[in-house]
């Protein structure tokens, strides 16, 4: 590849989403769209074997197809073949088999091992020394938002590069506040499908039978109904963290860690990525007087769900999480057989997500193999609270009944901490909530995060001041 092809390439890479579009229809930027995403597509295809090199696996069973209904591997959406590994790891009893009685024993001895083995396996680890973020404020601007005052601050968190200067890092964070506040306000951060200039990329493509998000702007938009609270919201954006695509892993901040050198079996993907960016701007929360960095919401949707979900699991700062249809990879439990599956996260369009050797369990080994599901992940997330939500019309991709399931399994953690688990056990019918510390509940139109803004509010607003 020439010089010049190939650093325009590496910066499309490193701010392209897989989810944006861009250019005009049939021109010659379209032309040279093709080209690139041709281009990604290759570079990927080259990690993804790379990494199944690493891992000596020659093959990898067949995702699931949830476009074709006839297909011979078309998606499954009957509960009667749900469960095909039924059994959970139990998250109250240790490895040696001895049972956890006390918070003490979770805090001390069974996070830190279900911790691990989601390092190991499932989400990679964060390396040991992860260069510096130092906060630029770019622009502060006072700005009205429907009726109401707000001001509006642009930050670039800027990444010391000096250890590879060949990659670049500059994570794009915006804030905005009420301009009438009168102390700090909580703030709801979510991972923004926004990009470089502002532009929004249309809706996604449907990618392997997920259905699109219904289009038009709603009114009053999620950011309206926080102010309407009195709050605060912000917007990182993920792919200025780390790219979306497979191409993208020997550069953002896990490029810039390994110094442009592919990963290993037990590296971070891109969801811990972008949960340490998140982490990141609650650094700079905490120096910003407007924010009430101890009252920190994460949101985010789909792909965007599973980094919000990793981010509290994670972030011992963060306050609670709002997780749209998440799916798979998100708080769907992996030994579920409904809609999206183990194969398609470990198949080439989506394994950056995950750490190499979660690509392991779609081939030799199973679901059933995996040390730890979902459920823990929630329970990693307790005592805060957290939101989980899903569609019902055109989302059984994300399979809501096996977020549901998992939000359930968690509740005897949250339980040993002195919270509340899910009053219910059943599956709800749609548009109620299932209520507790840890909460479910399912929207009745289809992969979007808009109908349950209000609910997720109302929430927050339990536990915020
Ligand atoms: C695909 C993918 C999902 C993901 C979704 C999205 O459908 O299979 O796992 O959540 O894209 O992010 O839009």
């Amino acid at each position: 590849m020439k010089k010049l092809s190939y650093l325009f390439l590496v910066a499309v890479i490193a701010c392209t989403n897989s989810h944006a579009q861009f250019g005009r229809p049939g021109g010659a930027d379209s032309a040279q769209r093709r080209k690139t995403q041709d281009s990604i597509r290759q570079l990927t295809e080259q990690d993804h074997q790379n990494m199944m090199d690493q891992l000596h696996i020659t093959s990898i069973r067949q995702g699931a197809n949830g476009n074709d209904p006839k297909a011979p591997n078309a998606a499954n959406y009957d509960e009667s073949k749900a469960n095909p590994f039924p059994n959970l790891p139990d998250p109250l009893v240790l490895k040696n088999g001895k049972p956890v009685t006390t918070a003490k024993i979770w805090w001390d001895k069974r996070r830190p091992e279900i911790v691990e083995d989601f390092d190991r396996e499932i989400y990679g680890r964060m390396p040991k020394h992860i260069p510096k973020v130092t906060w630029e404020v770019t622009s502060t601007t006072n700005e009205k938002n429907g009726d109401v005052d707000v001001i509006t601050k642009k930050l670039i968190g800027h990444v010391d590069n000096s250890s590879y200067p060949g990659i670049t890092v500059d994570i794009q964070l915006s804030v905005s506040t009420p301009a009438n506040a009168t102390g700090p306000v909580p703030v709801i951060m979510q991972f923004g499908f926004i990009f470089p200039g502002g532009a929004r990329p249309p809706a996604p493509p449907p990618v392997a039978g997920a259905p699109t998000r219904p289009a038009g702007p709603t009114t009053p938009s999620w950011q309206q109904q926080v102010l309407a609270k009195g709050w605060g919201y912000a917007i990182i954006v993920p792919g200025s963290i780390q790219a979306d695509n497979g191409a993208g892993l020997t550069q953002g901040i896990i490029g810039l860690v390994n110094k442009g050198q592919p990963r290993k079996p037990d590296d971070w993907g891109s969801l811990r990525a972008w949960a340490w960016g998140a982490d990141r701007a609650i650094d700079y929360f905490e120096t910003d007087k407007a924010v009430n960095a101890k009252e920190i919401a994460i949101e985010g949707h789909s792909r965007y769900g599973k980094a919000a979900i990793v981010a509290l699991a994670y972030n011992p700062r963060m306050a609670t999480a709002y997780v749209s249809s998440s799916g798979e990879g998100g708080a769907k439990l992996h030994r579920r057989n409904a809609g999206e599956i183990v194969e398609n996260v470990a198949g080439s369009n989506e394994y950056h997500w995950m750490a190499g050797n979660f690509i392991k369990y779609a081939g030799p080994l199973n679901w059933g193999d995996m040390p730890v599901d979902s459920h823990e992940l929630i329970a990693m997330c307790a005592p805060r609270p957290v939101f989980i939500s899903g569609g019902e019309k055109g989302d059984g991709w994300v399979d809501a009944r096996g977020m549901f399931m998992a939000a359930v399994a968690a509740g005897p953690v949250y339980k040993l901490l002195g919270k509340k688990e899910m009053a219910i056990t059943q599956f709800p019918p749609v548009e109620t909530l299932a209520d507790g510390d840890v909460a479910f509940r399912q929207h009745s139109s289809g992969h979007t995060d808009v109908p349950n803004w209000p609910t997720f509010l109302t929430f927050a607003g339990r536990y915020f001041k």
